[in-house]
């Protein structure tokens, strides 16, 4: 199957994600480099050319072939790509004094073939520092929003078009239909690709990588695992894949046992499961930040498949790793050339990759999103019990455990503290924690402070005031809320030292157990895409935080935070406080971005 499409990867984490969204048009896109030369490249009907996380014209920024623009073949620069575009033929490019992570409201000010089905106020969503603030001529304004002057730009004669914002993004309502005027109408594609044929071909191309040897796979029970196994026994037969369950001390209350039974009612009844708890907490018993965390139990999986290969006298040359990967578990963990690293996955430490380019590694998923994953499940007559669970990260309960040397201060040099208070609506009460959390802001990387908030339940001004703060504070990248107890004084709120021991993992398993019972009675799980609950060494009598992050999404990439019924909420609060050791309860009120979903 030829592409029709070729996007330029300028180290955006949704560049995937567009070739994604074209697929599901029935058009392959094929993602590039941007200095690639033309012959790589091949005949195309278009190119878009992706965000990232750096500024036009400086120095560092990534090299481009020029020669794309003398294709006469219709263009579209999404984000740092319209920068680019500005840039390239004389514009102005300038970089902003806050950044945007947000819905925006663009007015369509010119009509294009672009915007073909938009109406004239358009929900889109901006990831961005700086801005185009003068098009190149020849250029012409299609749209605009109160903050951002060139929101939308394009020379119809050159059937070049810039976009500030990501269509490919769910968040950005008509973004579809955008991409679906550039795809179909503006470059002329014809829709030859289907889901099907991708299935037939993901067959023999897994065939072919195996070749004769047997393949390994840890099986979480999540459901990329439980898919991957599936897939890797209907292509392969049972009897050369070897699939094992790792208990590592960081999965959900009695969580192996289900796993076991749930795939053993399914048919999947050689899955082998063992206990190694003891050698993922010795591990990471010191560690407290959540790259090394990563890492640590990352090399831990792989030195416990080891053991279990010495143990069962099975050699290495005769058996490749197979893996659950999905696309997001790649980009963030910073794969492609561009793109920064924002957190490495559990399946993407040195020794996978290693193992990669020993060509030893096989990940069939490694392409496509969860949504699509779940769709192969369905495929091969998997079980909703094990297909609708919520996403579970490999790392488990460790990185929903912050961790601390000691108690820690929030650096007040510029007195962000007085500043956030001062610029907030004075009908909530504002405080910086003294702990960290991982978030992604413009294509970058950031481990920063997150603000809580106290005052009255109402998810609408809570909204709002999250997106303010992340917007105008850098130094900030999260905002919660605390649910309870309510007639605290934020600043009683002290850090305290803590690491991942099998007693703060059970204080979580057990607040976690009692969050998920919870949402099941109450008819909302499916409702929630994912619902981490993270603990936090912060609390006022030597006890800890509880934070709830139930999130909506469609593939991780881009989330909203779950708007959770009152009475829900506060039901589980009360329950969560009751809990000898849980002295408080936070609500994270972040999207992505500015927050990643996990905490770490
Ligand atoms: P973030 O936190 O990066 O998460 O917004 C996006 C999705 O990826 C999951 N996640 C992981 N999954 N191994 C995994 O298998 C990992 O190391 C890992 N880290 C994050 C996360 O739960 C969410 O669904």
């Amino acid at each position: 199957m030829k592409h029709q499409i070729a996007i330029l990867d300028f180290g955006s984490q949704y560049t995937h994600l567009i070739a994604r969204r074209i697929r599901q048009l029935g058009v392959l896109a094929k993602i590039f480099m941007p200095d690639d030369n033309l012959s790589e490249i091949g005949e195309v009907k278009g190119i878009i050319l992706s965000g990232g996380p750096q500024t036009v014209g400086d120095e560092s920024s990534v090299k481009y072939n020029q020669e794309i623009f003398g294709l006469d073949i219709p263009v579209l620069g999404l984000c740092y790509g319209q920068q680019l575009i500005a840039h390239h033929f004389g514009g102005e490019v300038m970089p902003g004094k806050t950044s945007e992570y947000s819905l925006a409201n663009m007015s369509v000010i010119n009509q294009s073939p672009l915007l073909t089905g938009l109406i004239n106020k358009e929900k889109v969503w901006m990831s961005h520092t700086d801005s185009v603030v003068k098009v190149p001529a020849d250029f012409s304004i299609l749209g605009k929003t109160d903050t951002c002057p060139v929101v939308a730009m394009a020379n119809e004669k050159e059937k070049i078009y810039g976009l500030q914002f990501h269509p490919e993004v769910t968040h950005t309502e008509h973004g579809m239909k955008i991409i679906e005027n550039f795809v179909l109408d503006i470059c002329g594609c014809e829709q030859n690709w289907s889901m099907e044929q991708y299935w037939q071909e993901l067959q023999e191309n897994v065939k072919k990588q195996v070749g004769d040897n047997n393949v390994f796979l840890l099986v979480s029970g999540g459901v990329d695992s439980t898919v991957c196994f599936a897939l890797l026994e209907k292509i392969l037969g049972k009897e050369r894949v070897f699939g094992l369950h790792i208990d590592n001390g960081f999965m959900r209350l009695n969580e192996s046992e289900w796993v076991k039974k749930a795939l053993a009612k399914a048919g999947f009844d050689d899955l082998t499961v063992i206990d190694a708890t003891a050698d993922f907490l010795a591990a990471a018993k010191d560690v407290t930040d959540p790259e090394k965390k990563r890492e640590i139990i990352g090399r831990t999986f792989l030195e416990v498949k080891n053991k279990v290969m010495t143990q069962r006298d099975m050699k290495a040359d005769d058996w490749m790793l197979a893996q659950g990967t999905i696309y997001p578990d790649t980009i963030e963990s910073g794969a492609t050339k561009h793109a920064d690293k924002i957190k490495t996955h559990h399946n993407r430490v040195q020794e996978v990759l290693d193992l990669m380019k020993m060509n030893k590694l096989v990940e069939p998923l490694a392409e496509l999103y969860k949504d699509e994953v779940r769709e192969i499940g369905r495929q091969l007559d998997l079980p909703a019990e094990l297909l609708e669970r919520h996403p579970f990260p490999g790392p488990g309960l460790a990185i929903r455990t912050l961790c601390s040397p000691n108690a820690e201060k929030v650096g007040d040099e510029n007195k962000l503290e007085e500043k956030i208070r001062a610029a907030i609506d004075s009908k909530y009460q504002a405080s910086v924690l003294p702990v960290k959390s991982v978030g992604v802001q413009g294509d970058n990387r950031t481990y920063h402070h997150p603000v809580a908030l106290q005052g009255v339940l109402d998810w609408s001004a809570l909204h709002d005031l999250s997106v303010e703060i992340t917007n105008n504070f850098k130094e900030v990248n999260r905002a919660v809320y605390l649910v309870g107890p309510e007639d605290i004084d934020l600043d009683d709120i002290k850090s305290s030292e803590g690491y991942l021991d099998k007693a703060r993992l059970d204080l979580l398993r057990r607040a976690d157990d009692i969050v998920m019972e919870g949402v099941q009675v109450a008819g909302i799980y499916q409702d929630i895409w994912q619902f981490p609950v993270v603990l936090a060494p912060l609390g006022l009598e030597g006890g800890e935080a509880i934070i709830l992050r139930p999130i909506e999404s469609q593939e991780a990439m881009t989330v909203n935070f779950y708007q959770m019924e009152e009475e829900i909420l506060r039901g589980l609060t009360k329950k969560l406080l009751a809990v000898p050791g849980i002295d408080l309860v936070f609500y994270d009120i972040t999207n992505k971005p500015p927050g990643t979903v996990e905490w770490e």
